[in-house]
């Protein structure tokens, strides 16, 4: 599978084969129904977890970026993400309005078909589209290089290196790319 954003589709259900050439998905805007799924993939694949109405906050507030995938019609995978207003990530002094991916995560008997960087450019391109982003950023571990090379070839770039970031003390990288 191999994807370009103008083919990411922004306004409703897109079905995709993964890279595997077999396994079909679904990459779409999550719904209130899908929080329950969300809130369990959140705590089994990551150690940063969140309360139920954090969710539900980011789903309110910016529907159009929250985004989940499914396989045979069970939800293996999200991306949660905001709006914000603030000074930009990749050019020193400039206020920008940029997209904040707060959460990603693909349960792991779903993974390297995809369904991540698919997720992904939903979220980016409506961002830009529906909210007005210029620029999008991030927090990973150092350590998740999986995560890194994901974010890496979709562009993003290490811009920043935040001591501490994580509650066991492990450092992240902000990393920035533009939309
Ligand atoms: C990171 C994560 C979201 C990737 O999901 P995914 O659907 O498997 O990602 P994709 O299939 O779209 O992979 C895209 C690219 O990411 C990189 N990648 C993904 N998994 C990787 C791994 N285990 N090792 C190395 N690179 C990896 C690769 O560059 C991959 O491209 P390739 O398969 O052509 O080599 C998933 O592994 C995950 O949920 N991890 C735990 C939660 C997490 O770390 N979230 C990010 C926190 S910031």
């Amino acid at each position: 599978m191999v994807i370009a954003v103008e083919n990411i589709v922004i306004d409703g259900p897109q079905r995709l084969v993964g890279k595997d050439g077999k396994t079909e998905f679904v990459v779409r805007e999550a719904t209130m129904k899908d929080l329950n799924a969300v809130v369990a993939i959140n705590r089994a694949v990551l150690p940063e977890n969140y309360p139920t109405w954090f969710f539900v906050e980011h789903l309110e507030q910016f529907p159009k970026a929250f985004i989940v995938a499914e396989v045979g019609g069970r939800v293996v995978g999200y991306v949660m993400s905001r709006v914000e207003y603030g000074w930009s990530n990749l050019l020193k002094g400039k206020p920008v309005r940029k997209g904040h991916i707060v959460s990603v995560g693909v349960l792991p008997e779903a993974r390297r078909l995809g369904i991540a960087t698919v997720m992904m450019l939903r979220a980016m391109k409506a961002m830009k589209v529906y909210y007005g982003a210029a620029e999008v950023y991030l927090e990973v571990r150092v350590s998740n290089t999986p995560a890194i090379s994901l974010y890496e070839k979709l562009g993003y770039k290490v811009v920043g290196r935040i001591p501490r970031y994580y509650s066991d003390g492990e450092d992240a990288y902000l990393m920035a790319c533009p939309l």
